[in-house]
């Protein structure tokens, strides 16, 4: 078996990684993809930076000792915490490790017209300041506003019902957002391209939303082809899921986002 034949790992701490993959499945269509939702230790964006470690730890160590040719860590939270610690693991192994936020905060500084850009994130991602750090090391002057969402990516993971009340809490997080006349906003949480719509109404339509997916997936495809490792030979390559959490629960959700079927390709681990 050649590396390019491995399959790329991704993971999240639920189905909010989803959004990353939907853009890989598109993009790389004949690549095979492992996808590992840890759901029985859901939410992560409440933890602190320690416990993040060590969770995402053990997840890369899980999809390493799986064989996979890249990880790619599609969520915001473990990459604040533990994207170099991931970094390293992964270098250890002669495994890239593609994450998130940098990718976001560079289309960020790009697109935005009046230099006001805000980060709508879970708190473990606020409170460690890697959108503030990652923009600033951009050196563009911009006047970052970031709010901490702690509800929002639980109502997504639950499976929204998006009620009056889901809006109420909305309404609460794009308030300051409004305030600060941004015009360009990072979902800062892999989960929240699932509410965009919503987001997009409150703030108008011409505040731009950024999220992760285009830009993981093009920065997947620029490391393979770097490595000579692009799955080139076939139409359409395998996805498969790992679920620490209830796995009917995770398809369900998890075939409303992804609009392709989970069902009979999901498996219950313990990590
Ligand atoms: N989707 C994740 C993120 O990007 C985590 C959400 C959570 O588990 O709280 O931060």
């Amino acid at each position: 078996m050649t590396r390019s034949s491995l399959p790329i790992g991704v993971f999240d701490s639920g189905v909010g990684g989803l959004t990353v993959l939907h853009e890989c499945l598109i993009s790389l269509p004949a690549e095979d993809f492992i996808y590992l939702g840890d759901s029985g230790h859901f939410p992560y964006g409440t933890k602190t930076a320690e416990e993040l470690r060590d969770r995402a730890s053990r997840i890369a160590a899980e999809m390493l000792g799986r064989g996979v040719k890249m990880l790619v860590i599609a969520c915001n939270s473990a990459t604040a915490a533990a994207g170099d610690e991931i970094r390293s693991l992964g270098s250890d192994a002669g495994v890239p490790v593609v994450t998130v936020v940098g990718p976001e905060a560079e289309i960020a500084a790009s697109i935005s017209a009046n230099g006001r850009v805000g980060v709508l994130a879970t708190p473990a991602t606020v409170e460690s300041g890697a959108y503030h750090h990652a923009l600033e090391a951009i050196g563009k002057p911009l006047t970052v506003t970031e709010v901490a969402a702690p509800d929002l990516a639980p109502i997504i993971q639950e499976g929204p019902t998006f009620d009056e009340e889901v809006l109420d809490t909305v309404r609460g997080y794009c308030e300051p957002l409004r305030q600060a006349d941004i015009d360009t906003l990072i979902l800062g949480c892999t989960h929240y391209p699932l509410v965009a719509p919503m987001l997009q109404r409150m703030l108008g339509r011409d505040v731009s939303l950024v999220t992760a997916g285009h830009a993981i997936a093009a920065a997947i495809q620029r490391e393979l082809v770097g490595r000579g490792e692009l799955s080139e030979d076939r139409v359409e390559g395998d996805y498969r899921f790992l679920v620490t959490g209830d796995v009917d629960s995770f398809v369900e959700v998890g075939t409303r986002f992804l609009q392709l079927p989970l069902a009979g390709r999901a498996e219950r681990i313990d990590v």
